[in-house]
């Protein structure tokens, strides 16, 4: 029997309009300030997804579009002055950045309480705590996406295949605090097949084209695809998507899973961020 799919369009859009509601019964309109250095073709689609978001939502977007070879300094200051804006709730610099600028220093400039990507030590560490912060948008799109469908994470067997900071590392916590039974999979893992086909949730984030096969899952599993893969033109998954929605109960399909659900929760933070700025 083929998979139910999870349709992410439908649940963004959804969430979107509850988010617009409640940012027009505010007295004053959440800001978000998009910070991106150089003209990464996928950066700026990104980018203008955000700005479109932004729009549909009634969220100010303030974008930033810097020359790739700005010197570390201005960008520093560009971000300095965005935290002391008031207007501005939730900054976000794009990445990947040029090469020539240090990463880790430029983001460690952005406060928590501004951080809606979700991505400082201080946010990571209080969501693995269980405490409140604003979560990495990618891992906690991928919970609501997981509750859509109407399957109870409770004591399930969750796997997570790849450990990045901002997707796999994330979730894995998020699976958790909703009581799973996680494991976390990644490129030295062996016997990966044995693992992947004991999940009853599957999450696959390792950016490689069709790389979960049908046979490396198990039947009725939950299979969210992370993966956005642009092979010939096409935007590809992590998990071979028309063999695999034969044997999974539920499937995201790329496009149309994840990717709509990561810019709603950036919303979603960005509206958590006005309100707790403004009481
Ligand atoms: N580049 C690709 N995805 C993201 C994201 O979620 N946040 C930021 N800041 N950069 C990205």
């Amino acid at each position: 029997m083929s998979a139910e799919i999870i349709d992410g369009k439908a649940l963004a859009c959804s969430m979107r309009k509850e988010i617009a509601e409640e940012i027009k019964k505010l007295s004053l309109q959440p800001g978000l300030a998009v910070v991106m250095v150089g003209d990464d073709p996928s950066s700026a689609i990104y980018v203008r997804n955000k700005e479109k978001a932004c729009e549909e939502v009634g969220i100010k977007s303030y974008t930033y579009k810097l020359p790739e070879n700005t010197p570390q300094s201005e960008v520093e200051d560009l971000v300095k002055k965005l935290v002391n804006d008031a207007g501005i709730n939730g900054i976000l610099v794009q990445l990947p950045l040029p090469k020539h600028l240090d990463v880790e220093k430029i983001l460690s400039l952005i406060p928590p309480e501004k951080d809606v990507d979700g991505f400082s030590a201080q946010n990571v560490g209080k969501m693995f705590l269980g405490e409140q912060s604003l979560y990495a948008c990618t891992p906690h799109g991928i919970i609501k996406l997981i509750k859509y469908a109407g399957v109870d994470i409770a004591g399930k067997h969750a796997v997570v295949v790849g450990r990045s900071n901002i997707v796999g590392k994330p979730v894995a916590a998020l699976l958790l605090a909703e009581n799973a039974t996680v494991t976390i999979c990644h490129s030295k893992t062996q016997n990966l097949k044995e693992i992947t086909s004991q999940a009853d949730i599957l999450v696959v984030a390792i950016g490689k084209p069709h790389f979960i096969t049908a046979d490396m899952i198990k039947e009725g599993a939950t299979v969210i695809d992370v993966g956005t893969n642009r092979v010939d033109g096409k935007l590809l998954g992590d998990v071979d998507f028309e063999n695999a929605k034969e044997v999974a109960g539920n499937i995201t399909p790329v496009p149309g899973g994840v990717g709509p659900m990561t810019i709603t929760m950036l919303m979603y933070n960005t509206l958590t961020a006005c309100k707790r700025a403004n009481g």
